[in-house]
């Protein structure tokens, strides 16, 4: 049948993998979306850059706005990132203009996601976004399916690959935060900007948008607490190993009695607990529901190949014509719910 024709914007890491990722599993993709999903047009700012994937015989746009309007393409995934500038304008016009977005934004997601998700919805198209949220890992369909006849208490987890990977080469050569940085940076994992991954942000964005799907509500990404690594010395950490404890860097979200608490910060781990096991590039999600209990997923969180499987997921399950509103509630529940303040701490 027809081809799933997707139009791509941005070709870092993540674009070139996606690219890799459906030439290499073409068969296996095809088969199960029910028919071939075929990249048609694509911007990025260098035409000329060695991506390991040919892109000569795509349509090339300058400007990723302009995606939107291409009228062969019926999907655009975007992974500029960021959540301002032409990320934003291309989401929105796409949602405009009624085609279906796929996204590994987090940022967007996590500082405009409510008013997004409604526009989405209110023009009836989708917005897919599993790649967003540690990385390989799928978090949003376990929340959203597996999980769904739960009440969530509780989301928790190691959500940023850079920080982990830190935290973990502290650990094991007794080295310091600074001379780990510049190694981890050289990985490809860390943002464009790496603050966001030490100060904790990128973490946050993540934990914003799986607290949303948890709770069914929201989040006010501004009042997030958000602490990173940057203060963590090799000496913290083998105090705390001799305790019997792991210092990981973690994002928490529940509901409390006041509303919902999320938070973000250097925990103490017991070493027993699977989730001090997680190491490197490693993320782990951990979700507890009041008749499945606790469930952990662990992998890697950030790569080309991690969040290519999560981007193509998604491009699957939009060629069979599998589509979860937005947050995961029907649509326009979540305007019903009344919001409840943050925590702040
Ligand atoms: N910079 C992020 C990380 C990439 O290190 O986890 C995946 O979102």
């Amino acid at each position: 049948s027809r081809p799933l024709s997707i139009a791509v914007a941005g070709l870092g890491t993540v674009g070139a993998g996606v690219l890799r990722l459906l030439s290499e599993n073409a068969e296996i993709v095809a088969a199960r979306a029910g028919r071939p999903v075929v990249v048609k047009a694509v911007s990025a700012r260098d035409r000329l850059r060695d991506r390991g994937v040919p892109v000569s015989t795509l349509r090339w746009y300058d400007d990723p706005v302009a995606l939107a309007a291409d009228p062969a393409t019926d999907v655009v995934v975007e992974l500029i990132g960021g959540s301002e500038g032409p990320a934003r304008a291309l989401v929105e016009a796409a949602l405009a203009a009624g085609k279906p977005v796929v996204t590994a934004n987090k940022a967007l997601l996590a500082v405009h996601g409510a008013a997004i998700a409604e526009r989405a919805e209110a023009q009836g198209v989708p917005l897919a976004f599993e790649a967003a949220v540690a990385g390989g890992i799928p978090a949003i369909k376990a929340l959203r399916e597996g999980l769904a006849a739960n009440r969530i208490r509780r989301v928790a987890g190691i959500l940023n690959g850079t920080c982990n990977y830190i935290l973990t080469v502290m650990r094991e050569q007794k080295r310091e935060f600074g001379e780990v940085l510049a190694e981890a940076q050289k990985l490809g994992y860390a943002e464009a900007d790496p603050s966001f991954d030490i100060d904790g942000v990128d973490a946050a964005h993540k934990l914003a948008i799986l607290a949303a799907l948890a709770f069914g509500r929201p989040v006010d990404f501004a009042a997030v607490h958000v602490e990173g690594i940057r203060e963590v010395s090799a000496l913290d950490i083998a105090l705390a190993e001799e305790l019997g404890y792991r210092i990981k860097l973690l994002g928490l979200a529940a509901r409390t009695a006041s509303g919902i608490s999320a938070r973000v910060h250097p925990c103490m781990v017991p070493v027993a607990a699977p989730i001090a096991r997680v190491d490197g590039v490693f993320n782990a999600v951990v979700a507890e529901g009041d008749h499945v209990g606790r469930v952990m997923l662990e992998g890697r969180g950030a790569g080309a190949g991690p969040t290519a499987s999560a981007v193509v997921a998604d491009l699957i399950d939009l060629a069979r014509g599998r589509v979860t509103p937005v947050w995961g509630a029907a649509p326009g529940a979540l305007a019903s719910v009344p919001s409840v303040p943050m925590d702040r701490h």
